[in-house]
């Protein structure tokens, strides 16, 4: 067989696979499910997006259960916590399968790309039928084939790569938002961190991919973008006609019916002033920006090999406030990284204070073998860390409930996003800077971008009442 290029050849596979899940649906004369689980970031959301819409293609019924025909679970490695309960849920997979032995188990995502991991998969979890990584998301149906065929475990992952497969099918969870990559992997090497080791070097897709599928997602309903990198404010650098994130931007905002445009994640040290000036001027650009800290001690932030100082992202969240003043600020930041001391903490919970975060993701440092730190001196005890932890959180918390509570009593344009879980007639939205906002209106508002006066700010989120 010769294919003109890989979306083509991925294609030939799907239709193969096709095949034989029809022929196993007349043996069992029942639709054949699958279930994708996803751990993790929203990149990994968004890749399983696209492994479910291959599974799709195939004849798979998707299903969130997981007694399925096939179940995948997209790994995540980040922190420690991620790995374990992986292989908890695996356990638990291993009995399902004892009743189905007919069943495919695989294993995708950056947990893959770590070789302790899959040897530890191949000695003690035998009944994996799939493992492939991050690199090679795009060639499910051909190993799934393999699979098939050859009727043993199939097990490829790739050290990397420099190719991007575009036009592949894919299902999407929400009608009216979706995530779009605009880049991959990372180039950046923070000390502790293992998503350049597992996602490997930055690549950017032409603007001419993205701009077309973000089209094509607005002529299928899509009102809101979420565009989706490590660190988008690299984007297009290497590209053969270079151009910047904020440039992008702008030919983004010029597509017609696109409503709301947000992207994450952006380093701040790349984070420039044109971007700035494109975000405050921009109709559709969602006022809130997603900016890890990390830490606001400039000797850890060196050690961090993160680029920037306490300082210099003070003024970055200044500006970003003088041009944008209802910008939602967010941020990450790590607790407990090697040889934090009591005066490192402190200066954090100084930048936490200066900043004023809407919201922020605090996380314990977990070492990560292969990365810088996990060799560093000095790790933090753990009562040290719980302390400083539990005293970041209730900062945090307090200004996160001020802050929510300057918007209340005025009227914002909120997205529809989803049924309220808890209060029957109720629906879930976000404004432009992100914060909930609960309102009664009908489901099949969903997808409507409306207006709603923000009645009482409850710490976190809003009641609202729709104005129109
Ligand atoms: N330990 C704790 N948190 C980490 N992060 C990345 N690596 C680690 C680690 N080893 C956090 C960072 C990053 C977020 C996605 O996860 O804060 O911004
Ligand atoms: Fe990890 Fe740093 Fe890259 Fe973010 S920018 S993915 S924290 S290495």
């Amino acid at each position: 067989m010769s294919f003109t290029n890989e979306t083509e050849k991925q294609q030939f596979y799907m239709d193969k696979c096709r095949e034989i899940v029809k022929n196993k649906e007349r043996t069992l004369g029942r639709k054949l499910t699958a279930c994708v689980v996803t751990f993790g970031c929203q990149m990994n959301f968004k890749d399983s997006e696209k492994l479910m819409g291959i599974l799709a293609q195939i004849g798979y019924e998707e299903t969130d259960d997981e007694h399925a025909d096939l179940v995948l679970y997209n790994t995540c490695t980040v922190r420690e916590n991620a790995n374990l309960k992986i292989y908890g849920r695996l356990g638990y997979l291993s009995k399902i399968k004892e009743k189905n032995p007919e069943m495919i188990i695989g294993l995708c995502g950056c947990m893959m790309q770590e070789e302790h991991v899959v040897e530890k998969l191949n000695k003690s979890y035998r009944f994996i039928d799939i493992i492939f990584g991050t690199h090679n998301v795009f060639l499910l149906a051909e190993l799934l084939y393999e699979r098939f065929i050859s009727g043993h475990k199939i097990e490829d992952i790739w050290d990397g790569t420099t190719e991007i497969v575009e036009d592949l099918p894919s299902v999407r969870k929400y009608s009216f938002k979706s995530g779009v990559n605009i880049m991959y992997g990372c180039n950046n090497f923070c000390s502790y961190c293992i998503v350049p080791y597992v996602r490997g070097r930055e690549r950017s897709r032409n603007p001419e991919d993205i701009i077309s599928e973000i089209k094509e997602l607005v002529n299928n309903g899509v009102v809101e973008v979420m565009l989706l990198g490590q660190n988008v404010n690299s984007y297009g650098k290497t590209l053969d006609n270079p151009i910047s994130f904020a440039q992008l931007l702008e030919r983004i905002e010029n597509i017609d019916g696109l409503k709301r445009i947000r992207f994450m994640t952006s380093h701040p040290k790349d984070l420039s002033d044109e971007l700035i000036e494109v975000m405050a001027k921009s109709n559709k650009i969602c006022k809130q920006m997603h900016l890890p800290l990390q830490s606001g001690s400039s000797r850890l932030l060196e050690i961090m090999n993160r680029h920037y100082n306490k300082e210099q992202y003070l003024v970055l969240v200044e500006k970003l406030r003088k041009a944008i003043p209802d910008i939602g600020i967010t941020t990450d930041i790590i607790v407990g990284f090697p040889g934090e001391t009591e005066e490192d903490f402190l200066e954090t919970l100084d930048v936490v204070k200066k900043a004023r975060y809407d919201s922020a993701f605090t996380f314990i440092y977990s070492k990560r073998s292969g990365t810088p730190a996990a060799k560093m001196p000095d790790q933090v005890t753990e009562d040290v860390v719980k302390d400083r932890f539990d005293r970041l959180l209730s900062v945090i918390n307090e200004i996160s409930r001020e802050k929510t509570a300057v918007l209340e009593g005025t009227t914002q344009e909120v997205l529809i996003e989803e049924e309220n879980k808890k209060i029957e007639g109720y629906v879930s939205g976000r404004l432009s800077n992100n914060s909930v906002v609960h309102f009664k209106a009908s489901k099949n508002d969903i997808g409507k971008i409306v207006h709603v006066y923000l009645k009482e700010a409850k710490g976190f989120y809003y009641m609202g009442e729709m104005v129109e």
